[in-house]
């Protein structure tokens, strides 16, 4: 991407955004279909996408009433440090295919609004640079891991991600293939100009000689990991090692018997296995397997307040937002970056208030 002017009048409040879902259109209207189809798709016929969504509204708060809500505090302990409030970004790709500074901006927009951003390995950002810029603009950031067949390869990065500042490691074990993504697969096999993988250096990329059209294995992506490998991260890294991509309350345990600090409940934002459940759906049964040992994150198709709020209910330390930094990164750069986690925060206070919890603590099941 070399030109990117911010859309309308630069500014997301001027502008009238005030929920999420808008700028889902906004950014589809600005990016490629090739790229479009990338950020919006899911795997085979799209249920545990659509699911993600719909799965949050099935829940039901019920509000306390006749409560003091004039004070209202949204902070969270997260591995020893205190934090504004419980939303943080997810790993996404190639931020430059969305903004030419790439995770520069979002690494900014995130430390206007307090939030930890999840740095991928598929960064198009080396991650000494991300690192430098996290400390330009005093934000805190951690480093998804995709472990690379070569493990030496991985520890390598790892050793300089740490060393660049990444306070967390996230490990996501729901990738040993990619799901059936159709609309990736119509679109020209590969990835677009201009989009590079500078922390997975491409001469450790094995030729594939097997037909595109019967690929299973993404380069990228180890195939063989396994729960020796958490106790592995754990063992070299001073920094939490979390799971990411558990869908059940084994899983969770296993993921924690091998050492893990943290298990985030995710199904890869519908974009690996088709029909997997809803994160919605499977938190409560993994909170209650690892409940006192861990906390527990969620991402997937939170797009309001309330989502966060019945997360919350449910057992979650904290939710991971994908999709909708996407959106805003590539209509406003930062400042939409920090809107969208600005609208989340302010949804959930509301959520709140209304629902007589003053504190994230007395967000509990019994207001479910
Ligand atoms: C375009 C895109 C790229 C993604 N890239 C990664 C990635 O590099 N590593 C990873 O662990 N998850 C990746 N994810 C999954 C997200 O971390 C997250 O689990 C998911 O997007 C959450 O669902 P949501 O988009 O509905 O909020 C990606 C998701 C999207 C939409």
């Amino acid at each position: 991407m070399t030109t990117w002017t911010p859309r309308c009048s630069g500014d997301p409040v001027a502008d009238g955004w005030v929920a999420l879902h808008q700028a889902e259109s906004w950014a589809s209207e600005r990016m490629d279909p090739q790229t479009w189809d990338y950020v919006r798709g899911g795997a085979g016929n799209e249920v545990t996408l659509h699911d993600n969504l719909a799965a949050w509204s099935r829940h039901r708060l019920r509000p306390h009433v006749m409560t003091d809500v004039s004070s209202l505090d949204t902070s969270v302990s997260l591995f020893g440090e205190k934090r504004a409030h419980p939303i943080l970004i997810a790993p996404t790709a190639s931020h430059s295919r969305y903004h030419p500074d790439g995770e520069r901006a979002t690494l900014s927009g995130a430390a206007h609004a307090q939030a930890i951003a999840t740095m991928s390995t598929l960064a198009s950002l080396p991650v000494a640079d991300i690192g430098a810029h996290a400390v330009d603009v005093n934000g805190r950031w951690w480093m998804q891991v995709y472990l690379q067949r070569d493990r030496s390869l991985t520890y390598d990065l790892l050793d300089q991600a740490v060393e660049a500042g990444a306070g967390a490691l996230v490990v996501t074990v729901d990738t040993p293939s990619l799901g059936a993504r159709d609309r990736d697969k119509r679109n020209p096999f590969g990835a677009p100009t201009g989009v590079t993988f500078p922390n997975v250096p491409a001469h450790t990329v094995e030729a594939d000689s097997t037909p595109t059209h019967r690929r299973i294995w993404n380069p990228h992506l180890a195939n063989n990991v396994t729960a020796a490998d958490i106790t592995d991260l754990t063992h070299r890294y001073q920094v939490p090692v979390l799971v990411k991509g558990i869908l059940r309350p084994d899983d969770a345990r296993r993921a924690v018997d091998a050492g893990a600090s943290g298990v985030i409940v995710s199904n890869h934002g519908g974009r690996n296995l088709d029909t997997a459940p809803a994160t919605a759906q499977v938190l409560s049964e993994i909170v209650a397997e690892v409940t006192g040992a861990v906390p527990v994150f969620v991402d997937g198709g939170i797009r309001r307040g309330t989502d966060i709020a019945t997360a919350l209910c449910l057992g979650a330390s904290a939710v991971l937002i994908g999709r909708p930094i996407i959106w805003g990164l590539t209509t406003y750069g930062a400042a939409g970056v920090t809107h969208a986690v600005d609208i989340l925060r302010t949804e959930l206070e509301m959520a709140m208030a209304l629902l007589g919890a003053t504190a994230i603590e007395d967000l509990s099941g019994d207001l479910l």
